[in-house]
């Protein structure tokens, strides 16, 4: 491993900010990941990634560990199940479409979704119904302090809609360096009917889809209202959805009866936040290089040469409009690394 000085990171975030990493080390191996961390000359650290749910504020002072682990393992196999153990580096796509190749199912409604397998567990990744929680089984981490490594069950992940132990009471104490997925070999649990995976599956005349089906629909979805992060810098959601409890949602809809929610609980009401950035005006507006996508008002994008800092500004005068107008405050879901 080589410790490197004044590195853009331009290429290593999908948003395409270009802040400069002071110190930069690719990380290839655990025990490479373990002599790092044992460097006493570099006691603060950023951990990237895919570093594709991340938005960088400025220049990076610390050592930035990027974490490149690579492999894929099978660890256990019967005849419907798979247990397979994806090193932290694999980039989550390109992991996906393997396992469609082998025809293992579970991942197929998470297809395209930009970043690397080893980040998936810290937000809870989900789309079109599935969230990452359902598949996994689960995974390995090093304490950065004290180098010691551990496996975190499902239970220990303590995994909500976009959140997880990791992004909580576990926050800048771990890396994860591998996740162990419990896929199906046979009898797969096909998950077709959010949103606009049905209505795809039909215009494309499919009856009976395979899981290939079920991720080529996904994928021509996805295509068709997020950006490409190779094309245009962004990094998918930028906003959660917020979620009201029932008193705080019947004084909403009564006030705006038009709105789009998604009942979670008997006592949660999703608001899908695209939809309050949308009605504010919002969508495909542009501020500089900073702007709203035009077909997903959730997801902001960079035109260029946009800085953390002013993709930031615009996150703000959104965020301060939906609470004007609506009484409700939205929340990045990305994490701003200031
Ligand atoms: N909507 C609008 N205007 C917009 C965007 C959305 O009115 O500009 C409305 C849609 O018409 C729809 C509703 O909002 O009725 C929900 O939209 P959509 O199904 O596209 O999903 P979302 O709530 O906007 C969430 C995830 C996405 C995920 C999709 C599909 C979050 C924060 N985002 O978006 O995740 O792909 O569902 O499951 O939960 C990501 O996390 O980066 C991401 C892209």
């Amino acid at each position: 491993m080589k410790i490197q000085k004044n590195i853009s990171l331009k290429k290593y975030n999908t948003f395409g900010i270009n802040a400069k990493a002071k110190f930069f080390c690719e990380i290839k191996s655990t025990h490479e990941l373990q002599k790092t961390l044992q460097l006493n000359d570099y006691p603060d650290r950023l951990i990237l990634s895919g570093g594709s749910n991340m938005l960088l504020a400025k220049d990076i002072e610390a050592l930035v560990l990027y974490i490149n682990i690579k492999g894929k393992e099978i660890i256990a196999e019967d005849d419907d199940h798979v247990h397979l153990k994806v090193m932290a580096g694999e980039v989550w796509h390109d992991m996906v479409l393997w396992c469609l190749e082998h025809n293992y199912g579970g991942l197929e409604n998470m297809s395209l979704i930009p970043g690397n397998t080893g980040t998936a567990p810290i937000q809870n990744i989900g789309a079109y119904g599935v969230e990452l929680k359902e598949v996994f089984e689960c995974c390995e981490v090093m304490n950065i302090e004290d180098q010691s490594t551990r496996s975190f069950t499902t239970e220990d992940c303590n995994f909500g809609y976009r959140d997880s132990y990791f992004k909580n009471e576990g926050k800048g104490k771990y890396i994860i360096t591998s996740v162990t997925f419990k896929l199906t070999k046979r009898n797969h649990k096909l998950n077709t009917s959010y949103g606009a995976i049905n209505a795809e599956l039909e215009r494309k005349g499919i009856k009976n889809p395979t899981i290939k089906d079920v991720s080529e629909a996904v994928v021509t979805i996805r295509q068709s209202k997020l950006p490409d992060p190779a094309e245009l810098g962004n990094s998918g959601s930028f906003f959660k959805n917020p979620v009201l409890s029932k008193s705080e949602f019947d004084q909403f809809i009564s006030r705006h009866p038009d709105a789009k929610y998604f009942m979670v609980s008997d006592d949660e009401y999703k608001i899908p936040a695209g939809w309050l950035i949308e009605q504010c005006g919002f969508k495909g507006k542009r501020y500089g290089d900073a702007g709203v996508h035009k077909n997903q008002a959730l997801v902001l994008v960079n035109y260029g040469s946009a800085t953390g800092a002013e993709i930031i500004g615009l996150a703000e005068k959104i965020m301060e409009k939906v609470h004007e107008t609506y009484g409700i405050r939205i929340s990045p879901e990305v994490n701003i690394i200031k």
